[in-house]
């Protein structure tokens, strides 16, 4: 399935129209962190063909504009003014509409494709006006049989507009993976004490909560060890033990199995051995209510993304950055990142926001090169192209589908 508009560009058009702009360090330090002042676009190139981070980044976060037509501001000293209006500093705008939103959020993931890892993750944050047609545009790049999740997140309180229609508390993260191979750190959530009580409904005689799941589970094995009879009882038709009949009998011995008064076996599960319930694919995690930033997002969402998909060492890139919000979730669960964004406020907003990650033991203290668009005597960014670029352009191929690939020089096993 394919979204189609006019002026669809082939990846390789995309790639081949991206200008070629020197990015120069402006700090001294030599981490391998990047924070990059610049179109990210310019940026993700430059780290396919100079960083040489093509297949290298384990997880991508992002949470771009959403077409919504509005200028973002931060008047000076008050947060929770930011606001839309017209007063205040710009952080950023959000006029492209249409096809023109969803091309340049194409470019950007057709890049961003190249950059994940086989074991690499994609998070994208979007609203529900136009989130679903960047579903058929992330499916045609990342591939549908790669779709995990269409995670609904709730970000406020209910609201009472007078317009028609339902109210609107949520927002949406497309999840992909790169491969079947990805990283999955299964995210558990605490019981509330509600969830205690329901979900464990009964008690020992010292109190611990248990409750009790069939000891059988659907489909039959033909002479296997889990078919045999256990304490004279066969597996119903259709079912087989969890477990090879000689665990039964031991956890039996060990009093892990309750008999209910007509003889059906259950096994105890008890609350006190379980780390939390599973995460499901609504997530509520409410915007901060003080942003230091427009649409800044809730620091623990990011927190269980970093530590969902990604492992120490992995490198995580958000090339919407805004305030920072990834990067700090990245810095504080010892990865790597890269921090991309074009506006002078997130670049403020990120290096303030870095800079409260207090180092201990196990957490170390921000570092990070930062990188910007070279800067002309007129001060205005333009984009300039270099003979080297050129000639490493010419070296990407389109491989039989028009999916653009590296060439060896550039992967990440070389
Ligand atoms: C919705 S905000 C991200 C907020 C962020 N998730 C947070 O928690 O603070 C989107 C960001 O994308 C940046 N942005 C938009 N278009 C860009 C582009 N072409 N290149 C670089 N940054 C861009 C904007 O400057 C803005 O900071």
């Amino acid at each position: 399935m394919q979204l189609n508009y006019p002026n669809k560009k082939t990846e390789k058009e995309i790639f081949d129209s991206i200008p070629d702009v020197e990015l120069v360090q402006i700090n001294s330090s030599d981490n391998p962190n990047l924070l990059i002042q610049a179109n990210n676009l310019v940026a993700l190139k430059q780290l396919i063909t100079k960083h040489n981070l093509a297949g290298k980044i384990d997880l991508i976060y992002i949470d771009p504009p959403f077409a919504t037509n509005n200028t973002f501001t931060i008047t000076d000293g008050r947060a929770s003014t930011i606001s839309n209006s017209s007063n205040g500093t710009v952080a950023y705008t959000d006029t492209l509409k249409g096809f023109d939103f969803i091309e340049f959020i194409r470019e950007r993931l057709v890049l961003l494709n190249m950059l994940l890892s086989e074991k690499g993750s994609i998070y994208l944050h979007i609203d529900y006006k136009i989130g679903h047609y960047v579903k058929i545009v992330m499916d045609e790049i990342f591939g549908i049989e790669n779709f995990r999740n269409d995670i609904t997140r709730i970000k406020c309180n209910p609201k009472n507009f007078a317009r028609k229609g339902f109210g609107n508390m949520k927002d949406l993260i497309l999840f992909y993976s790169k491969s079947d191979n990805l990283i999955w750190n299964e995210p558990k959530t605490p019981y509330t004490e509600e969830d205690k009580l329901k979900l464990f409904p009964k008690t020992e005689k010292d109190g611990r909560r248990y409750t009790t799941i069939p000891l059988h589970a659907p489909g039959e094995t033909q002479n296997g060890k889990t078919s045999k009879a256990f304490k004279g009882i066969l597996p119903p038709p259709g079912r087989h033990w969890r477990s090879d009949v000689t665990i039964l009998e031991q956890w039996d011995k060990d009093g892990l199995i309750e008999w209910s008064d007509n003889g059906n076996p259950r096994k105890k599960i008890y609350l006190d051995e379980q780390e939390g319930k599973r995460m499901q694919d609504i997530w509520e995690f409410k915007d901060p209510q003080y942003p230091v930033y427009p649409t800044e997002k809730n620091p623990d969402l990011l927190d269980i993304v970093v530590k969902t998909s990604s492992n120490e060492n992995s490198i995580v890139l958000d090339c919407f950055a805004g305030s920072g919000t990834t990067l700090k979730a990245a810095q504080t669960n010892g990865r790597h990142w890269i921090g991309i964004d074009q506006s002078d406020e997130a670049i403020k907003a990120i290096t303030t926001k870095l800079d409260t990650v207090e180092g201990d033991l196990f957490v170390s203290k921000s570092d990070y090169k930062l990188l910007t668009e070279k800067k002309h005597s007129s001060q205005q960014r333009v984009y300039e192209m270099g003979a080297e670029v050129v000639n490493q352009r010419a070296e990407l191929l389109t491989n039989s589908s028009g999916k653009l690939t590296v060439p060896a020089s550039k992967s990440p096993t070389s």
